[in-house]
């Protein structure tokens, strides 16, 4: 049984295996952290940065129509220069979960 707080999400990862998840709300956790906890991305391909949108390790692409919190100018900056970009493309460390993103749907994009 799952706790009212956590939400699911749907995570692809860079396999292109299909990962169904449940994330606490109630943590202060980002997409990023998630992942990592969850250890979808092997270490060190992941959250470089420590989620401060200076590495892009953590970008993924957003599949579902979820309303997502705008972009800071940090992000975008960062998303700017990194590879693999598509109109799409958040940063994990900058997606706070949220109850509103149940049921979010997420590829990982290819490592850097
Ligand atoms: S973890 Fe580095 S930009 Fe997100």
């Amino acid at each position: 049984m799952s706790d009212s707080l956590d939400i699911t999400l749907h995570i692809t990862d860079r396999d292109g295996l299909k990962h169904t998840i449940e994330a606490p709300t109630d943590m202060a956790m980002n997409l990023m952290e998630v992942v990592r906890s969850y250890e979808l991305a092997p270490e060190g391909t992941i959250g470089v940065c420590g989620g401060m949108a200076m590495c892009a390790s953590c970008q993924c692409y957003v599949q579902s129509d979820h309303e997502l919190p705008e972009m800071t100018d940090d992000e975008e900056a960062m998303l700017s220069e990194a590879f693999n970009v598509e109109d799409n493309s958040r940063l994990g460390c900058q997606i706070q979960i949220s109850p509103e993103l149940d049921g979010l749907e997420v590829e990982l994009a290819p490592e850097e």
